[in-house]
């Protein structure tokens, strides 16, 4: 039915014109959401701060609970704490919610554990009104994800109890370590879960401003006739930090920036760019193009990455005039360890749009600011009319989609200086979210979070999408355990080792500075 046009949101949209479009959002169905890891880190800052928001926007339904599992020995009491402390004002409603959450202490190789965690389901679906919706969340470290899976199907945890309930997993990163270790959780997962039920998430999915670049290509006539080989001259991805590894020097030995970023936001912020038209953004639609896309890039062989990759490690130095501790002195860090904290390479891709053009892609830590943007650098013009030594600061165009942390979009374009002569240079126009929206913008776990709870999995990563960027990314990895390419110190607070700008250099290009 049309809305009368004196209605409140009516009234909403004459007084404040930037709110137009931002309509309210779905509610999502009764459920339980289990926490695995619940006493951990990523509960703690993310997913219950994420759940506060939805429920101070109304999104999350009465019937709602929250059941934490771990093997901290907490009570319900300690959880409900946790939960109300995970942000500095908790609104009334995720206070009404809290008081019914509970915890569930154990270990998850311990039978028991999941006897228990059943009978709390029970009782909270006959109290509460949670219908044996489950949403299971593992945030455990990742070797359990196949134990807790296991072990939830041999307690009767994991199918529906009827045709109107639903059962859904949402695995955290990272999702394997390399192609045969996430094939094997593929392989346990699915022994359990049927695909359409596991939600792999990539809080990178979630960012307002990644699912943008969506919206840039496709609801608008001017880009997508340039967004390929005859206008492009290159892509540039980074993935910027100025923090280092914080207190996660142990896992992130284990890791390195290659697993850490590159095999999976590098991959879906790339995805996005490269992929074609969709017929309509939805689960399918969206993810069988990314994963076309992602199979036309080419995979390089062991050999080829010592010309196409740099892999770095910060020394120290200094960020914000502080001065910061290099990797190997970060506590949990081997003194002697060859772990990457940073990673540029070139990428080419093999089909119709993108032949010829390459794809550079970067990510560090320590690195001078926080900045993640996609730079979409295209060719100059075919005859300059004008004096080389006037335009001399003239750039190429260039499309800056600004992911983090000044939300935006930039054209760059040639401009005449104002005066006598015919003087060029480069100005920008500028699109930013914070002056075009007056909205609050979700954090991606909120985002996520909601879609899983609702079974949109769009945004969620498909085991064939995993898969294609581990094989993109498997001779990187072997490349760095045979050392055919060098760790290269950089210090802290510069922008990586000097031969990440030869990388581009010895093609004529050169890295945009954020
Ligand atoms: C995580 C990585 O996935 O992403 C971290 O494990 C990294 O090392 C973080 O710091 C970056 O996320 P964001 O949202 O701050 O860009």
């Amino acid at each position: 039915m049309a809305e009368p046009e004196n209605s409140l949101s009516g009234i909403a949209e004459l007084e404040n014109p930037l709110s137009a479009g931002l309509e309210s959002e779905r509610m999502v169905p009764s459920l339980v959401m289990v926490i695995f890891g619940a006493s951990g880190d990523l509960a703690k800052r993310k997913i219950l701060p994420a759940l506060e928001s939805l429920a101070s926007r109304h999104i999350l339904p009465h019937s709602f609970c929250v059941v934490g599992v771990a093997r901290s020995s907490w009570s319900d009491e300690d959880f409900r704490k946790v939960a109300i402390e995970a942000t500095d004002n908790p609104c009334p409603t995720w206070r009404r919610l809290v008081e019914n959450f509970r915890y569930v202490p154990g270990d998850y190789s311990d039978s028991t554990t999941f006897e228990r965690l059943r009978t709390v389901l029970e009782e909270v679906d006959r109290t509460i009104g949670t219908r044996g919706n489950r949403l299971y969340y593992l945030a455990t470290l990742p070797d359990l994800f196949g134990v807790v899976a296991k072990a939830l199907a041999n307690e009767g945890l994991s199918k529906p109890q009827n045709d109107e309930s639903f059962v859904r997993v949402v695995v955290e990163k990272p999702y394997g370590r390399d192609i045969d270790s996430a094939r094997k959780l593929d392989k346990e997962m699915h022994s359990v879960f049927s695909e359409e039920n596991i939600f792999r998430i990539d809080h990178y999915m979630g960012k307002e401003t990644v699912q943008n670049v969506l919206a840039l290509r496709f609801a608008n006539a001017i880009f997508e006739p340039i967004w390929n080989r005859r206008y492009v001259d290159h892509v540039q991805v980074t993935v910027a930090e100025s923090i280092g590894v914080e207190h996660r020097g142990g896992f992130y030995e284990t890791a390195g920036a290659l697993r850490d970023i590159v095999q999976n936001h590098l991959m879906q912020v790339l995805s996005l760019v490269l992929l074609e038209p969709p017929s309509s953004v939805d689960a399918e639609g969206i993810r069988n193009e990314k994963v076309k896309a992602l199979s036309a890039v080419l995979i390089p062989t062991v050999d080829e990455v010592a010309s196409q990759a740099v892999r770095g490690q910060y020394g120290p130095g200094w960020i914000e005039g502080k001065e910061v501790a290099g990797y190997r002195e970060e506590p949990g860090v081997d003194p002697e360890s060859k772990t990457e904290t940073y990673v540029a390479m070139e990428l080419r891709v093999d089909n119709w749009r993108w032949a010829g053009v390459p794809i550079y892609l970067r990510t560090g830590k320590r690195l001078p600011k926080r900045a993640t943007e996609v730079v979409m650098q295209f060719q100059r013009v075919p005859h300059l009319p004008f004096a080389r030594s006037l335009a001399r600061n003239l750039e190429p165009n260039a499309l800056v989609v600004r992911v983090q942390p000044d939300e935006g979009v930039t054209l760059r374009f040639g401009a005449k200086i104002p005066g006598g002569e015919f003087r060029l240079r480069s100005v920008s126009m500028d699109f930013s979210y914070g002056s075009s929206f007056l909205e609050h913008t979700p954090e991606a776990y909120e985002r996520l979070l909601g879609d899983a709870m609702s079974g949109d999995a769009t945004l969620f990563i498909r085991t064939d999408e995993v898969d294609r960027a581990w094989q993109i990314v498997d001779p990187f990895l072997e490349a760095w355990a045979e050392d055919i390419v060098p760790i290269k110190p950089y210090p802290a607070g510069t922008w990586g080792p000097k031969d990440a700008d030869l990388l581009l250099q010895r093609a004529g290009r050169r890295w945009r500075t954020p």
